[in-house]
């Protein structure tokens, strides 16, 4: 049926590979499949799963929402809405203040784009050759063009400008024209497999924007809310953007939600044209009550702790997985954002299968198939971390030639 009426495509190339998912219980670190076998999701939909799959005090805030409110009306002030946005104000760093709320994170990218044109009254929009931020006209137009193109909706060149990661000089060459309203970038690129920014790479890049007047927007779409050990992905790297986005955990799986956090001083257009910018669903009330909750969760102090801990455990027994398997060989990690590259350009496609085959679900990154995402819900413990690696051996035993 799903063939026949939603996403043929999608079906056929998850077939081709020995994949048939479809997804019954889940709960926790854990999914089910229709005949009930258990896996471990380490794909988490690229973090919605941050907390793991129906968080119990997060269902109670829905269902207690539910039971008062529903979506809201987004042209009027509601306390969720306003509650949440002072939280995100407190919690996000520098002079982050406004909030416009979305449901996704592609609309929440073109917000920030916007925003920075509007702010800067500059048209271009610089960002990574193999960055991921959605699949809206503007957002799509933000990452690698293959979708952009297949769609024909590429925007000019005068629009769009893409730069290779850790590439410090081209960054500058394209800015010093004092054209681009503003970079953004993934904290650490998702669908391009996790390579990591090199020491200083980000923060020059945000002393490049300063220099010739770009705005920095930070994607923290999939490094956000605490994965990195710390709440934002971006102050690991010691740097404070002009706008910051955040999205998929913020609905702690249950509700969409996404939001785009702006600086005070760029945020002007939120006062001279309060219609700027209008979304039915963004900042729906029952998503807003459960994001505030995912906020506290996430930024407690405890749990970031724990985090940075078992992330280093995960992280010697992949290494000590790749001193004795050499088809593993490279681990990208920060906290618990992890990339796996292997020794085969598909080496990700087999790793995926051979791990559903022992009891995990894991994603290749879309970008480089010979690298796998690799993230485990934030909530990591010792019996956890010893289960996936004595799965990964398995699959890695299965694969290597
Ligand atoms: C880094 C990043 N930004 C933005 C998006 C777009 O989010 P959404 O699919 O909610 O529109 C994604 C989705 O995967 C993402 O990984």
């Amino acid at each position: 049926m799903a063939r026949k009426y939603v996403c043929p495509g999608k079906i056929d190339t998850f077939g081709q590979i020995g994949i048939d998912l479809v997804i019954g219980k889940r709960e926790g670190p854990y999914i089910f499949d229709a005949d009930g076998k258990k896996l471990i999701d380490l794909h988490i939909n690229g973090g919605v799963f941050n907390l793991g799959h129906r968080h119990p005090e997060l269902i109670a805030i829905l269902v207690s929402a539910l039971g008062k409110t529903d979506i809201g009306n987004h042209h009027f002030a509601s306390e969720a809405r306003v509650l949440l946005a002072r939280k995100l104000a407190e919690k996000t760093p520098g002079d982050l203040h406004y909030t416009v709320f979305a449901a996704s994170g592609s609309e929440a990218v073109d917000i920030a784009v916007k925003t920075a044109r509007w702010a800067t009254k500059r048209r271009q929009i610089v960002s990574l050759d193999k960055g991921y931020h959605g699949s809206t006209g503007i957002s799509g137009n933000v990452g690698d063009y293959k979708n952009i193109d297949y769609f024909l909706s590429r925007g000019t060149k005068e629009e769009y400008a893409h730069v290779p990661f850790n590439d410090l000089p081209a960054m500058e060459n394209i800015l010093s024209r004092e054209e681009a309203a503003a970079v953004i970038m993934e904290t650490i690129p998702a669908t391009y497999g996790f390579p990591l920014p090199e020491d200083g790479y980000l923060k020059g890049v945000k002393e490049l924007c300063h220099k010739y007047r770009s705005l920095y927007i930070a994607d923290e779409v999939q490094t956000g809310l605490g994965r990195t050990g710390n709440l934002w992905g971006v102050t690991t790297f010691g740097v404070i953007p002009d706008i910051l986005i955040t999205g998929k955990g913020l609905s702690g799986g249950v509700y969409p939600i996404s939001a785009t956090v702006i600086s005070e001083k760029y945020g002007g257009w939120l006062t001279e044209n309060g219609f700027g910018h209008v979304s039915t669903f963004g900042g729906a009330e029952p998503g807003c009550q459960v994001a505030s909750r995912v906020l506290d969760i996430c930024s407690d102090s405890a749990l970031l702790a724990s985090v940075r801990r078992h992330a280093a455990i995960l992280g010697e027994g992949f290494a000590d997985l790749k001193g004795r398997y050499p088809f593993l060989k490279e681990i990208r990690q920060c906290g618990l954002v992890i990339g796996l590259k292997y020794d085969d350009p598909l080496g990700a496609v087999s790793m995926c299968k051979a791990l559903y085959e022992n009891g995990i679900w894991a994603m290749i990154a879309g970008f480089d198939y010979s690298v796998m995402q690799c993230k485990p819900w934030i909530f990591l413990d010792r019996p956890l971390i010893d289960d996936i690696l004595a799965r990964f051996e398995e699959a890695l035993k299965a694969c290597t030639p």
